[in-house]
């Protein structure tokens, strides 16, 4: 550690290290907006400015390596004042349009101009009038509200590997914007939402279905049946003022039923479901010649990622639908039967992590008899915008539990919302499928981690298994080129579209805050620790469903509700 001047007084820093890195571990505050944790730094909007003794010019603190002796002030009158002009500026051309934006109160351009003290329009700009972007079934795009931060291009081309948006045109007619100028919904994009969760303003956003779900609760013919995945439980605290990686499952269950679902069931017990189909799909491959390495199939902005730029592998990928679609075709099957609904009359959401899911659930192979497995799906944080809107208070609810016969799970079927969850519960339920025997340790700790790309290799009997859980799509296409380069001592790869998985997936909370991430990663490992159970096998309702109505793992009704098949994917890019 060097120690340099900041303000006047000592700090601790490394050497080599970016200075806005020294000043955030000092708890110094200074602005950002183009800055994006582990990438490297942009400079492109000059908000993150110092001064520099020795140095005429103001400094982007984000692209200024610390040496020893350096002696900085971070808030003079010369550099508050240029971070004003820049804000100033950028709202020159901005729409008046606080109040109805989804931003509103959660906007970083609206915070800035209220903490640099912008109480008037400065300069007068002609607005801009931009088409809006609503062809996506995941994503809007509003370029008019865009500040050209560029995050978002970064996040898609360097984290996910996907470049479906880019800086287009140039000067002052610059936009974001996707190949030849179409809608998202015929780009490459893979609707992860990754670029929702760092955008810095309401440029980009969920497609809400807030609206569709209120109606099918005030619509009295409707049975409204709820399912949650994994990783909302221990992140929808955040969105209510609970800390950081609390589990209020229980709380949340009762918040359903307060809004006035019917049902709730939990996603993890289709987790559970997953791994019985997908652990037996693994063993018949390996043990009858198919095609390996098998890759896990329930991320959904994964599947378009190689349908449209790796569909050779697609042969590759599991069968097995994702637990959001296995609940859809479940509850609108043995469920509907069981209560003597018809199909039609259920209207069947989910509440995930994901943007990506609300594009799986239109995906004509997740329908039967055009009837949607899935009516509508919700983010995390439209989940949290609903409890608000109907006032309800969690903290004052009695905690509740999920409703049969889908309210059961297992931890392992709990922790498949952490990248490594299910290639870890897949391990020890393909172990015992193989073996008979239960797995001595069920903790598999080279798979868990926030690590982009994690391998083991696992003794299952004689087998010795090669795997890999990768996380973020640049990850999985190194790893995919790999293979092309001639790999092959890998059997059964786990692959999660969004950085950390579910956890850090586009629809949680905006801002991707690396603590809060291993807060939920943490909350998740912990309900693992204490669970009476923790395999997926030995979930009774799971065995219970098998008895009654599929049969047996990859049976024919299995195969019906709970596999499908994808194919390659024409795309503009
Ligand atoms: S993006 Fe921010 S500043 Fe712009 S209209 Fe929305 S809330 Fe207001
Ligand atoms: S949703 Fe994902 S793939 Fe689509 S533009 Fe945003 S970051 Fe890129
Ligand atoms: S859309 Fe959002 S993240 Fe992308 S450049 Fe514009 S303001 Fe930045
Ligand atoms: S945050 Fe440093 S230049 Fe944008």
């Amino acid at each position: 550690m060097i120690t340099i001047e900041v303000n006047g007084k000592p700090i601790e820093a490394k050497p080599g290290e970016m200075l806005l890195t020294s000043l955030r571990r000092a708890g110094i505050h200074v602005p950002t907006l183009c800055h994006m944790e582990g990438l490297f730094p942009s400079g492109a909007c000059r908000m993150c400015v110092v001064e520099v003794e020795g140095r005429p010019s103001l400094m982007p603190s984000c692209a200024f390596p610390v040496v020893p002796g350096l002696k900085v002030k971070t808030h003079s009158p010369r550099a508050t004042d240029a971070r004003r002009t820049i804000i100033e500026l950028l709202l020159a051309n901005h729409p008046d349009d606080c109040n109805f934006c989804v931003r509103n109160t959660d906007c970083e351009l609206q915070r800035l101009a209220a903490e640099l003290g912008i109480r008037q329009r400065v300069y007068m700009g002609a607005k801009n009038d931009y088409k809006m972007d609503v062809s996506s079934p995941s994503i809007v795009r509003d370029p008019n509200k865009c500040i050209l931060c560029g995050k978002c291009v970064r996040v898609c081309e360097e984290v996910q590997g996907v470049s479906a948006i880019d800086f287009t045109a140039r000067g002052s007619r610059t936009i974001v914007g996707t190949a030849f100028n179409e809608g998202l919904n015929v780009s490459s994009c893979i609707n992860c939402g990754q670029c929702v969760v760092v955008c810095p303003t309401g440029a980009l956003r969920e497609r809400s279905s807030i609206s569709n779900v209120v109606a099918a609760l005030e619509d009295p013919k409707k049975m409204v049946v709820v399912q949650h995945a994994p990783a909302v439980s221990v992140t929808l605290g955040e969105l209510l003022g609970i800390k950081p990686g609390k589990d209020i499952m229980g709380l949340m269950t009762a918040a359903f039923r307060a809004l006035g679902f019917n049902r709730v069931f939990d996603t993890s017990f289709t987790a559970d479901l997953t791994i019985m189909e997908e652990g037996s799909e693994l063993v018949q491959r390996l043990t009858q010649g198919g095609v390996v390495p098998m890759f896990t199939s329930c991320s959904p902005g994964w599947i378009k990622f190689i349908e449209q730029f790796y569909p050779e592998y697609l042969p590759n990928v599991s069968t097995c639908k994702s637990p959001q679609q296995m609940m859809g075709a479940v509850v609108k099957s043995f469920f509907a039967q069981r209560e003597g609904v018809d199909p039609r009359d259920i209207y069947s959401v989910s509440v995930m992590p994901c943007t990506a899911k609300k594009f799986e659930a239109t995906r004509p192979e997740m329908s039967r008899n055009g009837v949607p497995d899935i009516d509508a799906v919700l983010t995390t944080r439209e989940l949290a915008q609903l409890i608000r809107m109907r006032g309800i208070d969690v903290n004052s609810l009695e905690p509740e539990d999920a409703d049969t016969p889908f309210g059961e799970r297992s931890s392992a079927g709990k922790i498949f919302g952490a990248s490594g969850g299910v290639m870890e519960a897949a391990l020890r339920s393909a172990y015992f499928l193989i073996t008979g025997k239960e797995l001595e340790n069920l903790k598999i700790t080279p798979v868990r981690g926030l690590k982009g790309v994690k391998e083991a290799r696992v003794k299952v009997g004689d087998l010795e298994l090669g795997v890999a859980v990768v996380n973020g799509l640049m990850n999985t296409r190194r790893l995919l080129d790999s293979l092309k380069a001639g790999r092959n001592d890998l059997h059964f790869i786990e692959v999660m579209t969004c950085p950390g998985g579910c956890i850090g997936g586009g629809g949680q909370p905006l801002g991707a805050v690396q603590d809060n991430v291993k807060a939920r990663m943490r909350a998740l490992y912990q309900i693992d620790r204490d669970a009476a159970l923790r395999t997926s096998h030995h979930n009774a309702s799971v065995k219970r469903l098998y008895e009654e109505f599929l049969g047996h793992p990859l049976s024919h009704k299995s195969h019906e509700l709970l596999h499908t098949h994808y194919a390659p994917r024409e795309v503009l890019w």
